[in-house]
């Protein structure tokens, strides 16, 4: 596996490979990688020539300094986790490179209300710093395709809405979401979780699925009260658990409003905040 840390060296390597023909997937990460991660660039091998992971952990899109201090950080595992699953290049900037002071990398657009409902609400900036450093990373290493995990449903709604925005004629994939045996979503926080919370977090997937059983049949207030109330009693402090219409993320007041539903909730086991999602039905 190549790994670059300059982006000249990147694009010196990758246009090589491009006048071969070669069409590149581009899975972007901030490391600490698990099998989610790896099932990215699995679905990249697949459906492209040459794959490129960045590792990146980007400092403005986090909403509060502490979680940006505790990131895991690890490039030597990590490299070893990416050669293992075939990866072919694997790009590890610095902020300098990324974030040159002498360059304007702000993003200037609009998109209404996909940022500003659900985790938009909770943090702040999140999703303008994710958006900047998506373009920027697009930017540097400009793939045929990019593959990205539903995991972060409203990330994921967001770039789709940015690259038309931005008129780039790059293929988005949509990955589904990789879970421990328990069904806990596989994250990077789960590691802060002790033995005992991350048993009782897979009380989140199993409320995602209640909600999917309930969906025809049961108010949408009912549902999310008594989605809440169980993750309360088991240690949970919901920041939310929201219904929504999969395209706008607006919350439904009735489940006839939309034929695609999906349930998104974000919630903290003492200081660690997870989040989940599941589509409900899908017309
Ligand atoms: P990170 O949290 O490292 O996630 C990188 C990619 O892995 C994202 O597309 C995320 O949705 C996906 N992913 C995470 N957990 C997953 C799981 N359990 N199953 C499947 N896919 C999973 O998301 C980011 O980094 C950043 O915001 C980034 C896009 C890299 C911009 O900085």
């Amino acid at each position: 596996m190549y790994i670059f840390k300059k982006i000249t060296d990147l694009q010196e390597y990758l246009s090589s490979q491009r006048e071969k023909g070669l069409k590149i997937g581009f899975v972007p990460t901030m490391g600490a990688l698990h099998k989610g991660h790896i099932s990215l660039i699995e679905a990249s091998k697949n459906g492209s020539d040459l794959t490129v992971c960045s590792i990146f952990v980007n400092p403005t899109q986090f909403d509060n300094a502490d979680d940006l201090q505790k990131y895991n950080r690890n490039l030597p595992k990590d490299a070893e986790m990416l050669g293992l699953a075939g990866n072919e290049v694997l790009f590890a900037p610095s902020v300098q490179e990324i974030y040159p002071p002498d360059l304007d990398t702000e993003i200037r657009m609009e998109f209404g209300s996909l940022t500003k409902v659900l985790e938009g609400r909770f943090r702040t900036g999140h999703f303008e710093g994710m958006v900047q450093v998506v373009s920027r990373l697009l930017d540097i290493v400009q793939p045929n395709s990019l593959y990205m995990g539903q995991k972060d449903f409203q990330q994921a709604a967001i770039v789709n809405a940015m690259l038309s925005q931005q008129k780039r004629e790059i293929e988005l994939v949509v990955c589904p979401i990789i879970r421990e045996a328990h069904g806990l979503a596989m994250s990077s926080r789960n590691t802060r979780l002790d033995p005992n919370d991350r048993q009782a977090a897979k009380a989140i997937h199993e409320r995602l699925l209640i909600a999917k059983e309930q969906i025809n049949d049961t108010p949408i207030d009912q549902i999310k009260k008594e989605a809440n109330a169980h993750l309360e009693k088991v240690g949970f402090r919901p920041d939310y658990f929201e219904i929504v219409d999969g395209n706008s993320l607006q919350s439904l007041n009735q489940t006839s409003e939309s034929e695609y539903v999906v349930a998104c909730v974000a919630a903290y086991m003492k200081d660690v905040r997870l989040i989940d999602n599941m589509i409900l039905r899908k017309a």
